[in-house]
């Protein structure tokens, strides 16, 4: 145990409640890690957490006894009350789908899920589990009650998973999580003051009033971006296609579902923002025909003529002014010459910034590999969470806006 209290938490109490999972034995590492950056740790260790992990390592590291028991007959006062009350973060690593769906649910019989419910500062989840229990619908559903009442999701990552397989599901490696405490504890309100407009998600375009054609961007991408840019002070609104996320709090959202009603919603706003990120993946045609009713299946074959749509991003571009007008971000999705497509984007569609990333590291999951193409340079970034991408985009925008 380290004793002098150095680095960006020095002074500041953690509370990490650790689940019960294989990952579970990461999360010594994770207490080492929130030490090192000047924090002290306080554990709670679920039933299960003890099947995979004893209090034991967690006290040599923490110099703290682990605690476990709700009932613990030699602390006098509520344990889960003197737990929460010091402590300034709480992190749940690794979060079970069991730990995850009792934290939804506000239930409260044990030590960790008494402490969860009495918790007052910021709350971050490092869910880690098998790609089935992730995806289904009451994680799922629980994950975004979770993150709309404010609590910080980090990961899952795809990876090599206990069973196996690879997949998504496995809890992101303790020094992100490290790095995600400390940005809760230490928010930078470096972006107060300006206004941001973020576009998200897919846009669905119809064929006949049950059937369209969308793409599937999950919307993640955005809405993290959203989170971040609100939680460093920015007045944030989000334009979000059909996406199953829910509303972030604090920040304005307009739900659209068609390209078109989304450049009717981004360019209605857009002049009164500071900075415009465009993250939605727009689908670049739309059917030429809304047929009125269900489409029978009466023909062999049936062809579907498409217009293109607007492109918002170009729109906007061109529409630029002087030096007032917003800071535009683009996304590209590239198969190949990453940074010589982003260059060709930026040019043509007129932006400050182009976040690139290739096909194949996929775009659906909780993290991402970009790289952040401006005129003057090409940031190549490591696999990281969404949200730390985020962070990254967002420090970039303020070096441009710096520049201007
Ligand atoms: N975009 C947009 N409106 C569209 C299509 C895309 O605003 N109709 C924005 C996206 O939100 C994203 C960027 O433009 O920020 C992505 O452009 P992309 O579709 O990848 O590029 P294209 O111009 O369509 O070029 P190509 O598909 O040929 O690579």
């Amino acid at each position: 145990m380290s004793s002098e209290q150095v680095g960006p938490l020095a002074g500041r109490e953690v509370l990490l409640v650790v689940g019960g999972g294989i990952a579970a034995y990461k999360s010594v590492t994770l207490a080492r890690e929130i030490l090192r950056a000047g924090a002290k740790v306080e554990t709670v260790l679920t039933a299960a957490a003890q099947r995979f992990v004893t209090g034991v390592s967690f006290a040599g590291v923490t110099g703290r006894p682990a605690r476990i028991d709700l009932w613990d007959a030699s602390y006098p006062g509520e344990l889960h009350i003197e737990l929460t009350r010091k402590a300034d973060a709480v992190i749940v690593a690794p979060a079970t789908a069991d730990l995850l769906a009792r934290m939804a649910h506000g239930l409260a019989d044990d030590l960790a899920t008494t402490c969860l419910v009495a918790a007052k500062g910021p709350v971050l989840v490092a869910p880690a589990m098998h790609p089935r229990m992730w995806e289904h619908p009451a994680t799922q559903a629980n994950v975004a009650l979770l993150r709309a009442r404010g609590v910080t999701v980090i990961g899952p990552v795809v990876g090599p998973l206990a069973s196996g397989e690879t997949g998504i599901g496995r809890m992101t490696e303790p020094e992100a999580i490290a790095r995600a405490v400390v940005a809760a504890l230490t928010p930078r309100r470096d972006l107060e003051g300006l206004r941001v407009l973020i576009s998200a998600g897919p846009t669905h375009e119809a064929i006949d009033p049950v059937r369209f054609v969308g793409n599937r961007s999950s919307g993640r991408m955005g809405f993290a971006i959203a989170e971040g840019a609100r939680d460093r002070g920015a007045a944030v609104t989000l334009v979000a296609g059909p996406v199953a996320l829910a509303d972030p709090a604090g920040v304005a959202v307009v739900r659209v579902r068609s390209a078109v009603e989304m450049r009717d919603a981004v360019t209605a706003v857009a002049s009164g923002f500071d900075v415009v990120i465009m993250a939605a993946a727009v689908a670049d045609y739309r059917p030429a025909e809304v047929a009125p009713a269900k489409i029978k299946k009466s023909h062999a074959e049936l062809t579907l003529r498409l217009v293109k749509n607007p492109d918002i991003l170009a729109e906007l571009g061109a529409a630029r002014g002087d030096a007032r007008s917003p800071i535009l971000v683009g996304f590209a999705v590239e198969t190949g010459d990453l940074v010589a497509h982003a260059r060709e984007k930026l040019a043509r569609k007129g932006c400050d910034l182009v976040v690139a990333n290739l096909a194949e590291h996929g775009f659906e999951g909780a993290d991402n590999v970009v790289t952040l193409v401006s005129a003057a340079r090409a940031e190549a970034l490591e696999r990281m969470d969404k949200r730390e991408v985020a962070e990254r985009i967002l420090d970039t925008v303020r070096e441009i806006r710096a520049s201007r």
